[in-house]
């Protein structure tokens, strides 16, 4: 079932701002089970094709020239209520808007380099999860 798994991503600032095992530590603390993990690296193209979504905001171009900018960590991430639970986690888009002890609060640089993603919804969790992972790398 989707509905107890999330889709995430540490993104390139907080791998390159060295934040990415205090990330993950955070992340099991919370109580969500690895189901699978890699370190790798967008295309240019990949990272347009997975913000589609986005294709038509101001911040797109920008959006995925970060993306694609240096490797990040994705994983599938397995908790009761785990979209919700870890949104909360990840606290909101800005982290001057996100709440203290959240990870974007800790570790985003700002709105744009917001150190990590979590899917939106069960259905996107399920359609993120599968873009990154074959069925043989999921646990
Ligand atoms: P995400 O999808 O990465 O978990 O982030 P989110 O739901 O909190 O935010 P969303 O609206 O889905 O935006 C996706 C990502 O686009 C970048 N962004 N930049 N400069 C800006 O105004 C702006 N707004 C959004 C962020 O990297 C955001 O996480
Ligand atoms: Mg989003």
């Amino acid at each position: 079932m989707a509905t107890n798994r999330t889709f995430t991503m540490i993104k390139p600032d907080a791998v390159e701002n060295g934040h990415m095992g205090k990330i993950i530590d955070m992340i099991i603390q919370a109580g969500f089970d690895i189901k699978a993990m890699k370190y790798t690296r967008l295309s240019e193209d990949k990272a347009k094709e997975f913000y589609a979504v986005h294709a038509e905001r101001p911040f797109y171009g920008e959006l995925v020239e970060y993306m694609s900018s240096g490797p990040i960590v994705a994983a599938i991430l397995e908790k009761e209520n785990a979209v919700e639970d870890f949104r909360k986690l990840i606290g909101a888009t800005d982290p001057a808007e996100a709440a203290e002890g959240t990870i974007r609060a800790k570790y985003a640089e700002n709105k744009g380099r917001n150190a990590v993603h979590g899917s939106d919804s069960d259905e996107n969790a399920e359609i993120e999860g599968k873009f990154h992972f074959a069925a043989n790398e999921i646990f």
